[in-house]
């Protein structure tokens, strides 16, 4: 699929200009975004698949600490974007990070580390339809 989804993490919001840029730059365009506020109860729907981590509370509460930057992003003539996207961001834990990749760049530990890429198509396709409506991304997703 040449779909994937992305949200910038309150923590990493001040360099949102940058992250943006650095996309762009990687050969992602951006289908359609919004920041918002989340809710407690949407981070937690969103996230479902880490319900049963110890780490679930606390990284579901900071995401609810700030404004997030919520994207939809294309990859012309892709193939597998959400992985070729997730090397953009480099490893979940900053430190482990490439030199160069989003998370390095931006992030600072595996609890604030900047950046959310799905990690697959289905992953894709569900994250995308949890926040955008087929009217904003000129999809057809399957909330619309
Ligand atoms: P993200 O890509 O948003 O997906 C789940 C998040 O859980 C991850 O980034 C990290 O910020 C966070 N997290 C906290 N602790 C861990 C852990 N031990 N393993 C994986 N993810 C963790």
């Amino acid at each position: 699929m040449n779909l994937t989804f992305s949200l910038i993490k309150p923590s990493a919001m001040n360099h949102c200009e940058e992250i943006l840029m650095a996309i762009k730059t990687g050969g992602f365009s951006i289908l359609a975004m919004k920041s918002q506020n989340l809710t407690l109860s949407q981070v937690k729907k969103f996230y479902k698949e880490h319900a049963e981590r110890s780490f679930f509370e606390p990284m579901c509460e900071r995401l609810t600490l700030g404004p997030v930057l919520l994207m939809a992003l294309y990859e012309q003539n892709g193939k597998d974007t959400p992985l070729q996207f997730r090397a953009l961001l480099g490893a979940t834990n900053p430190k482990d990070a490439a030199p160069g990749t989003l998370r390095k760049r931006f992030g600072i530990d595996l609890d604030f580390n900047a950046i959310h890429g799905s990690d697959s198509d289905i992953s894709a396709i569900r994250e995308l339809s949890f926040f955008f409506s087929g009217m904003e991304t000129g999809l057809i997703l399957s909330n619309s």
